[in-house]
């Protein structure tokens, strides 16, 4: 059986069929599904009941996995797996395993995933694909969306476009938890620095260009930081229009591999009684793409008033 790529009514989703990914890849079909990605951004594959070995196969046959979230940050946390390549996006509680109570750090986790996203921007070294697979799903929402940041960027009137052409945009890995006003340990919030990004990128893989901004946006160069901060959410909204947003309900052991490049991503609002079990590998992106990235050492005014 030949790999097989089927368009979603989504253009930029696709379904695939006919791999194995419990198996090694061949080179054809590791650059099939590269190819794909570059035009698709998210992959959708089904009944691939993966072990944790066989996932962290699968994510590697497109590059180096990151491990520093887990090493750095998350198994602070709970540190459920044997390999730190892969992330427990689960709300499961790691010393009891049962359902994580709302209060624990595991469950405010989810929380946080709730607003649209790019994995890993507030790195210097940012992911490529992610890789997300089901174990348990809940009965009930809980649906994975996607939105094309190349579409979203198409889709700009002029003026808005002239606006941000030359703009950088500060990413902060914390932002978003600090506006939930979740209190983490001072120490933690200094383990991600702030970078800039070119709010304006453009695809190595596919040549298009893409709107670059997503939830840890704090501020943007050049302007005043609530002058900033409000552009950010405005564009977040125009990239979460319903037009430019997939919404993936999820069955056990599918698999799903988005470009973080071309993709915004937000986990919904799903009953917190209920086990939901989600892991995730990403690879690391090339040197090329951090070329782009000239790191800001300098906090946003106020960003670390607990440290
Ligand atoms: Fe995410």
């Amino acid at each position: 059986m030949t790999l097989q790529i089927k368009p979603d009514s989504a253009d930029y989703v696709a379904r695939i069929s006919g791999v194995d990914l419990s198996r090694p890849l061949d080179e054809a079909s590791v650059g099939a599904i590269v190819e794909a990605s570059d035009k698709y951004a998210v992959l959708v594959f089904h009944d691939q009941p993966l072990t944790d070995e066989q996932l962290v196969n699968f994510g590697a046959s497109f590059g180096p996995l990151d491990v520093g979230l887990q090493e750095k940050l998350m198994k602070k946390v709970q540190d459920r797996y044997a390999s730190a390549a892969i992330s427990d996006i689960s709300n499961v509680d790691g010393s009891s395993g049962d359902v994580a109570d709302r209060k624990h750090k595991q469950a405010i986790m989810n929380v946080g995933n709730r607003f649209w996203h790019s994995d890993s921007s507030y790195d210097r070294h940012p992911y490529r694909y992610s890789i997300l697979t089901a174990k348990t799903v809940a009965s009930k929402g809980g649906a994975t969306e996607y939105a094309d940041l190349r579409a979203a960027y198409d889709a700009l009137d002029e003026d808005t476009k002239a606006l941000i052409a030359d703009r950088t945009a500060t990413f902060y890995s914390h932002f978003t938890r600090q506006w939930l006003g979740i209190e983490d340990r001072p120490e933690d919030l200094r383990v991600f620095p702030p970078v800039r990004w070119p709010m304006v990128r453009t695809h190595p893989g596919s040549g298009r260009k893409l709107l670059w901004c997503d939830s840890k946006v704090c501020e943007i160069s050049g302007m005043s930081i609530p002058e900033g901060r409000a552009l950010a959410h405005e564009l977040i909204e125009h990239i979460g229009q319903r037009e430019r947003v997939y919404s993936h309900y999820w069955q056990p052991h599918d698999v799903i591999l988005y470009d973080n490049r071309s993709v915004l991503h937000r986990g919904r609002r799903f009953d917190m009684t209920e086990r939901r079990e989600m892991r995730r590998v990403a690879t690391v992106d090339s040197s090329e793409a951090l070329e782009q990235a000239p790191v800001s050492v300098a906090l946003p005014a106020g960003m670390l008033a607990a440290g």
